[in-house]
Parts: C-alpha cells; sequence; structure tokens
C-alpha cells in the first residue's frame, strides 16, 4: 500500500517536473538559420519587411516551433506578421500559411526582445531544413526630421534598425536590402560590407552571427508620400430585410507627416501646380482621398463636417465603384479632416442564407479609402430587429461587443454587432461574416406597427375633419 502511495506521489512529481520543464523552456535552440534575406521597402509610411529564412533543425529530436524575435518599439508598431512555409524550387513553388502567435518566453537575452513563434504544419525532423517567408507590417514608424517643414519643402524621415536580424537563433549567412522611395538619401549608417545603388542600400552579407547580435543603423532620407492617417473610422453597417444596407462612415483624417510651418499660399501653390508639373511639384500634401465602394452602390453621399469640401465624383462600373473626394484645401503635414460617407448596397449581395438555417452578412473588413492606415477601426453591423445569436467571423483577433440601437420603429431595438481593430493596415482587407437567427414574425409586427400608425393617423384626421371648432356665438 505505502509503495503503491509512493510511486504515485513520484510519479506526480515526474509529471510536475516535466510540465515546469515544458513552460520554463529557453528559447528552444535546436534550430540555425543558415541563410537570412530581409527585404525593407521604405516606399510608403506603410513599412513592409520580408524576411526570408532558411531554418535547419541542428538537435536531436523533431521540432515544430521557430521563434521570432522583435524590439519592444517594433512590436507596439507592428500592425501584422504573417508567416508561410515555402514547398518546391524556383517557379514551382508553393507557399502555406502558417498560424503565428505572440509568446513570453523567460530567458532574457541582453537586449530587451519580444518573441512570436511559428508554428510548423509538420515538425521538423534533425537535420532536415525549411524555408520559412515572414511579413511584418509597421506603422508610424518613420520618423520626419526635421518635423516640420515649409510648404514648398520635401519631407525628409529618419529609419532605425539593426543591420544584423534580431534572432534567437545563429545565423550563418545575412543580408539585408533596404529600399528607399527616391535616390535621395541624406546619410545612412554603414557597416561593412555595405553598398548603394539607385534607391537600394545592402547590408552583407554578414557570416555566422551569433543568437541575438544587433547593430544599430540609421537611414536619412526623402520620402514625400502623405502619410495620410485615419486616427479614427467607424463604419456603421445597417441591414434592413425590406432589401437594402445602409452603411455610414464617420472619418477622422490626419496628415501625419513632418508638421506644415508658415502660412498656405494659394497662389504659389496653384502656379506651381501649372508650370512646373507633377514631377517637380513636391509638396508633401493630401491632395485627394479615392474610396473604393462595391458594385451597385447607390444614394452615395459625402459631408464634409465644415463643410470645406470643393468636389466629390462617383464612378461606376460591374466591378466597383470609387468615390473621389477632393478637399478645398490640400491637407499638408498635422492638418486635419473630418467627413462623414454614405451609400446604400443591395441587401442581396451580401446577406446569405447559411445551411443552419441562419442568416449571415458577408462584408469587406477594411478601409474604404486606399492606401490609410487606420489607428482605430470600429465595425457596426446593426442587424434587423427581431435578430438573436449574433456571432462574427473575422480572419484575424478583433476585439468584439454587443450594443443596443432603437430607432422610431423599433419594438424591441436592435442588436449591433461591435468589431474594433487598431492599427489597421491595408494588407488586413478580408472578408467577414456576421452569422444570426431571424424570426421572420418580426417583419410582421414592423409591418403592423406601420399600417396601425397609418390608420391612426388616418383615425385622426377624419376626426379632426369632423370637429368643429369654429367658436359659436
Ligand atoms: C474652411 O477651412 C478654412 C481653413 O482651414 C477655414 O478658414 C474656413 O472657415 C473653413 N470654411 C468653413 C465653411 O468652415
Ligand atoms: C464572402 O465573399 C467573398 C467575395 O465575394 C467570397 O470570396 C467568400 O467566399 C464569401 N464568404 C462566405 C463565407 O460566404
Amino acid at each position: 500500500m505505502e509503495a503503491r502511495i509512493r510511486a504515485r506521489v513520484n510519479l506526480a512529481l515526474t509529471f510536475f517536473a516535466l510540465l515546469f520543464f515544458v513552460a520554463g523552456s529557453s528559447p528552444p535552440r535546436q534550430f540555425v538559420i543558415s541563410n537570412a534575406e530581409r527585404r525593407i521597402d521604405l516606399s510608403s509610411h506603410i513599412i513592409n519587411v520580408h524576411l526570408t529564412l532558411k531554418v535547419e533543425n541542428a538537435g536531436t529530436r523533431p521540432a515544430s516551433e521557430v521563434v521570432l524575435a522583435l524590439t519592444p518599439t517594433e512590436v507596439d508598431h507592428l500592425a501584422m506578421v504573417d508567416a508561410s512555409a515555402i514547398k518546391g524550387k524556383r517557379k514551382k513553388t508553393t507557399s502555406l500559411r502558417l498560424e503565428v502567435k505572440p509568446t513570453e518566453l523567460p530567458d532574457a537575452p541582453p537586449i530587451d526582445t519580444k518573441y512570436f513563434t511559428i508554428y510548423l504544419a509538420n515538425p521538423l525532423n534533425s537535420g532536415e531544413s525549411t524555408t520559412l517567408e515572414v511579413l511584418y507590417v509597421f506603422t508610424h514608424f518613420l520618423e520626419p526630421f526635421p518635423a516640420e517643414i515649409a510648404q514648398s519643402e520635401s519631407q525628409l524621415v529618419f529609419y532605425h534598425d539593426t543591420a544584423l536580424i534580431l534572432s534567437p537563433y545563429h545565423i550563418k549567412q545575412q543580408t539585408t536590402f533596404i529600399k528607399t522611395p527616391s535616390t535621395k538619401v541624406e546619410s545612412f549608417i554603414r557597416m561593412e560590407p555595405t553598398n548603394r545603388v539607385g534607391t537600394e542600400i545592402k547590408y552583407g552579407p554578414y557570416e555566422d552571427r551569433p543568437p541575438y547580435s544587433i547593430s544599430p543603423i540609421h537611414v536619412h532620407f526623402e520620402n514625400n508620400s502623405p502619410f495620410a492617417v485615419v486616427e479614427e473610422l467607424v463604419q456603421e453597417i445597417e441591414i434592413s430585410h425590406w432589401g437594402n444596407i445602409q452603411v455610414t462612415e464617420h472619418y477622422k483624417l490626419i496628415h501625419a507627416g513632418a508638421r506644415h510651418k508658415g502660412v498656405f499660399s494659394r497662389v504659389d501653390y496653384q502656379s506651381r501646380q501649372s508650370s512646373n508639373g507633377a514631377s517637380s511639384f513636391r509638396y508633401v500634401r493630401i491632395v485627394y482621398l479615392l474610396a473604393r465602394l462595391p458594385p451597385r452602390v447607390h444614394s452615395v453621399y459625402y459631408r464634409g463636417e465644415i463643410g470645406n469640401i470643393s468636389s466629390s465624383h462617383l464612378r461606376t462600373d460591374s466591378l466597383k465603384s470609387e468615390l473621389q473626394i477632393e478637399p478645398r484645401y490640400p491637407l499638408f503635414g498635422g492638418w486635419k479632416a473630418t467627413f462623414v460617407i454614405g451609400y446604400g448596397l443591395p441587401l442581396q449581395d451580401f446577406l446569405f442564407e447559411s445551411s443552419d438555417d441562419k442568416r449571415y452578412l458577408n462584408f469587406t473588413f477594411g478601409c474604404p479609402l486606399i492606401g490609410m492606415v487606420v489607428d482605430k477601426l470600429t465595425i457596426k453591423v446593426v442587424l434587423p430587429e427581431g435578430s438573436t445569436d449574433p456571432s462574427p467571423v473575422v480572419p484575424f483577433p478583433v476585439e468584439h461587443h454587443l450594443e443596443a440601437k432603437y430607432s422610431s420603429l423599433d419594438v424591441v431595438g436592435r442588436t449591433v454587432v461591435v468589431l474594433e481593430k487598431k492599427n489597421f493596415v491595408p494588407m488586413h482587407n478580408s472578408h467577414f461574416q456576421v452569422y444570426y437567427s431571424f424570426k421572420p414574425i418580426f417583419m410582421l409586427a414592423e409591418s403592423l406597427m406601420l399600417a396601425s400608425a397609418f390608420f391612426m393617423l388616418f383615425v385622426a384626421c377624419v376626426a379632426y375633419i369632423h370637429i368643429d371648432l369654429s367658436v359659436r356665438k
């Protein structure tokens, strides 16, 4: 008896030890990166970093979790991270998307580090290797310097990074390419071998760097793309089973580039525009906005909250509709604009029935204005009255909660599904669905209410006509 208990205690202890070992393990070092290539694109204010890693399992056991390291600053500005495994050679490659998740790892290296884990579809056996492609997207990462510029100056910005890729693994060979929007580069830090050709700076190749090697660099260069940022977008999608979807979008737009210095000169602005042509005309400004809306859009309206819009223009074809909005004043660095866009859409293009007798909305999760970073995107789906069990399906993590909305004809109010996403970039654009149950009796309720309201009005009118209100003598 006693022996048995002891055996059990022993077993429990081993189990806990094992658990502790698994939970407390440092970044798994069984991998070695035999080759790493990083391509950093700085042409707009949304920074794309493509990282190609050839990962080799140098340990003795199969492993399936590859760890990526980023600095805390990078994580603060990270809008998205995406990873895929590349199979095949040359032109016949296929890519398979892999799951990536933020991870806490206890082992503290000399520099502050945050981690993401890539989960391989199949464990990599000892001695095997695989190629991974990682995409990082960063926003608000370029620092305008000088921070203020006059109307005729171009915009210079700083980009800070490390010439060596931060990684928990040993990297046998690595190269980094930085692409600037033009050849106008004021300065950059070298780390030999470093080469600049045209709009590209090449760092490396560097051989045999131990884990957590870094070497800070910066590039100071011209970037005249307008830093168009929507600080907040609230999009309301209201479903009416009577055949329409009404979309209303509230925008708070800011030019987040170098602030505009001095007064705005319209004469200067217009004369240069006509005489010098577009190429030499390099004010950093937002001249017009383009919103890409679904096809078959109708009743489009635009309302600038200060009435400062000169024109908006709608073009439609069978595949898409484009709304071009031109503010009366071009938007310079630091300037803001608030406005509202509204439109109607045919219900049958976006509302469907699922196999389990539910209905669902299938809509684009995104900002219709092209090329925008959205600091805070809120999508509110207003379901028809009487809808129950709403459940949203979004392909990336979002915050969500429910609200209620009442309008004049409502008996019990409508359920509103609220989805919130911070740091939204155009690469996030995708479809999302909101499933819900609906009892058609509620449509009847609404029409009954309408009918009875009209009837009451009718009775009131009849009564009014027949009551003699004249004052008798
Ligand atoms: C339009 O903007 C200008 C400059 O910002 C401002 O002075 C003017 O009052 C605005 N107009 C209206 C109608 O709000
Ligand atoms: C949603 O619409 C897109 C584009 O029309 C389509 O590709 C996708 O399959 C739809 N999703 C669902 C769940 O119906």
